[in-house]
């Protein structure tokens, strides 16, 4: 190819002085647009399991798996009484209430209203949050009175060799 004057010659151009401008950028137009389309299918169907398992984990309703945690040793612990402890985390406040020689049932224990400390009274057998008089039935979490409406978080815990253990949380189902 050759130069003169900084302009390319028609006869020895490279061959793009004759196409049609217009209809070259209506097909860019209509073969951008496939694209985008098939790009937009295949987004929605190869997220569709994953947007559910992300709704799911946003409304907490996911049971989650830890590494199992030590809760207590079973001599420490009588029949009808509680100790607190954390799990998952240090900052989720939980109680493992003995309702029974065999019976453990363990909450996260931020009451489900504006978040108490929610605490086991041992003379009355109920788990109670001092802040509005809310009150959970300890064998399932369930509020059975004041403004709470939703379970308080199930620790799943499992007795081994001696000792109590939490393993999973299980949240509320919605
Ligand atoms: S914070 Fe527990 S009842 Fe209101």
């Amino acid at each position: 190819m050759t130069e003169r004057n900084g302009k390319i010659p028609k006869k020895d151009d490279n061959y793009t002085h004759n196409i049609n401008k217009n209809n070259e950028r209506q097909i860019d137009r209509r073969g951008f647009m496939k694209v985008v389309a098939g790009a937009a299918g295949v987004f929605a169907v190869a997220s569709l399991p994953w947007g559910g398992i992300a709704a799911k984990e946003l409304m907490g309703l996911a049971d989650k798996e830890y590494p199992r945690q030590k809760i207590t040793d079973l001599k420490d612990i009588a029949v009808g009484d509680s100790v607190t402890f954390s799990f998952p985390s240090e900052h989720d406040d939980a109680l493992l209430i003995r309702l029974a020689e065999d019976k453990f049932v363990a909450y996260q224990n931020a009451c489900t209203h504006l978040r108490c400390p929610v605490y086991w009274v041992k003379d009355e057998q109920e788990m109670i949050c001092p802040c509005h008089h809310g009150k959970f039935d300890a064998e399932t979490g369930a509020p059975v009175a004041g403004p709470p409406r939703r379970p308080l978080p199930e620790i799943v815990v499992e007795v081994d060799g001696g000792a109590v253990y939490a393993v999973r949380v299980r949240r509320y189902e919605a």
